[in-house]
């Protein structure tokens, strides 16, 4: 049985089975109270002398932190016990006694992160993992439920989305190839079939800043969508952020208790959300006392000082043409701007989405790559793709590991991915 089972009023004076981790464990003469912990929660244990045989109160005793052991008991209410419940073991079955766990109290998150492997087992990460299954299982419903396709595309590939600067190279049989910084050219062929498409899939930069927010290898949620403008993605985006965020408070109250989120900052995450022209925001940041140019592109340090007094994520769209891609759509009414959004999360948190429409017409973006010196051959497949039939569209990237480390209210985004990897950690 799982130990989720057992604390409830309905298996109280009945004898069960529990199998898992010691947790904690302490000795007072007759008895040995071990803290037991399986995938979904844990329990005290009572261990008495002369109840279980006295190899089995020797196994108990010898019980160190991470020992795997199987444990038969009556159940019974206890409030002064960690979880209310509590097991008087009739049984025991050590299967092995584990070495000096090395994780003890106050560890320094650098020394968590050496050795993640074993980290992976405390209570916080389980929980940000389940949390994690539940923001990943309500994004796929949602765009089910809003007829999106999920699709695959590659992870090798031949060019660039968003710059060289953070690009990786890997050997390619003689070729160079690249690990792909977006999936978002591929989607707009998808798009040409299944019309409405998502993924949910890896991307990689080669970030060189150590901030709270970057990470090399990172998990990108990215949709495309025929016949939809720029306006038209912010109110599905808007949509899908307050449906995510209520399906994760709904779910995983226990979660966000452990990683103590204050829920009411996830109640407040409701329709209508803030929306500001780039220049607006430029505003802002003035009046928070941030040195900004009139085209300033915004860092981490800028995006933080300009959310932290929001309570809703704030729609930045219409940026300067010449701080984005070349894919980018310009407004044909104002061609120094482009018809693009960012979300920037509450709190601080800053970049969650970035998204928009692109520039379908072939000509206008043979242009555009030219005045941006990028050569058309370069993206060959990309501009066919405007060949036959192409129709305006937009689309959009959202990081998940950011948008999980704000719900979540955590402080890196380190925390909420299993193995994270930076410049400086590829291991474990
Ligand atoms: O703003 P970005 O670079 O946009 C794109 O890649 C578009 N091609 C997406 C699209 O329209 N299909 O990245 C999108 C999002 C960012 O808003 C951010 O949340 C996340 O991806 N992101 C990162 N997350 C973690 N670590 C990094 N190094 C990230 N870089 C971007
Ligand atoms: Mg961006």
């Amino acid at each position: 049985m799982h130990i989720g089972e057992i604390l409830n009023d309905s298996h109280v004076d009945s004898v069960v089975t529990v199998r898992g981790w010691v947790y904690r464990s302490r000795e007072s003469g007759r008895l040995v109270f071990l803290v037991i912990r399986d995938s979904t929660g844990i329990v005290q244990v009572v261990v008495e002398k002369g109840v279980v045989t006295p190899e089995e109160f020797e196994a108990a005793k010898r019980s160190t932190i991470e020992t795997s052991i199987e444990v038969e008991g009556k159940c019974s209410k206890e409030q002064k016990a960690v979880t209310g419940y509590e097991l008087h073991a009739t049984k025991i079955k050590v299967y092995q006694f584990a070495e000096n766990f090395p994780i003890t109290k106050d560890k320094s998150d650098e020394f968590l992160l050496d050795i993640r492997h074993l980290w992976l087992r405390s209570r916080e990460m389980t929980a940000i993992m389940k949390m994690r299954e539940t923001l990943l299982d309500s994004i796929r419903s949602f765009m089910k439920e809003n007829g999106y396709h999920e699709v695959q595309p590659p992870m090798f590939v031949g060019g660039m989305v968003e710059g060289g600067s953070t690009l990786f190279e890997v050997p390619y049989f003689g070729e160079k190839a690249y690990l792909t910084q977006s999936s978002q050219f591929y989607l707009e062929a998808f798009m040409f079939s299944l019309e409405n498409v998502y993924t949910i899939s890896p991307s990689f930069r080669a970030e060189k800043s150590r901030t709270r927010r970057h990470l090399t290898e990172y998990s990108h949620y990215e949709a495309e969508a025929a016949w939809v403008s720029n306006q038209q993605m912010m109110d599905m985006e808007e949509d899908m952020i307050v449906y995510i965020a209520q399906h994760l408070l709904d779910s995983n109250r226990e979660e966000l208790e452990i990683v103590k989120r204050d829920v009411n900052k996830i109640r407040a995450i409701e329709k209508p959300f803030y929306r500001y022209r780039y220049e607006k925001v430029i505003e802002i940041g003035r009046q928070k006392g941030l040195q900004l140019d009139d085209v300033s592109d915004l860092g981490e340090k800028e995006e933080r000082a300009i959310t932290e007094d929001f309570d809703k994520p704030i729609f930045v769209y219409n940026f300067p043409t010449q701080l984005k891609p070349f894919y980018h759509r310009p407004d044909p009414e104002d061609p120094l701007h482009v018809l693009n959004h960012d979300v920037l999360a509450p709190e601080g948190y800053g970049e969650v989405i970035g998204g928009g429409e692109r520039i379908w017409n072939k000509d206008e973006l043979i242009a555009r790559m030219r005045s941006e010196n990028l050569n058309p051959e370069d993206y060959q497949w990309y501009v066919d793709l405007r060949s036959y039939g192409s129709v305006p569209h937009s689309g959009f990237g959202l990081g998940v590991d950011r948008v999980l480390t704000w719900l979540a209210g955590l402080d890196h985004i380190n925390k909420v991915v299993p193995f994270p990897r930076s410049m400086r950690r590829l291991r474990p």
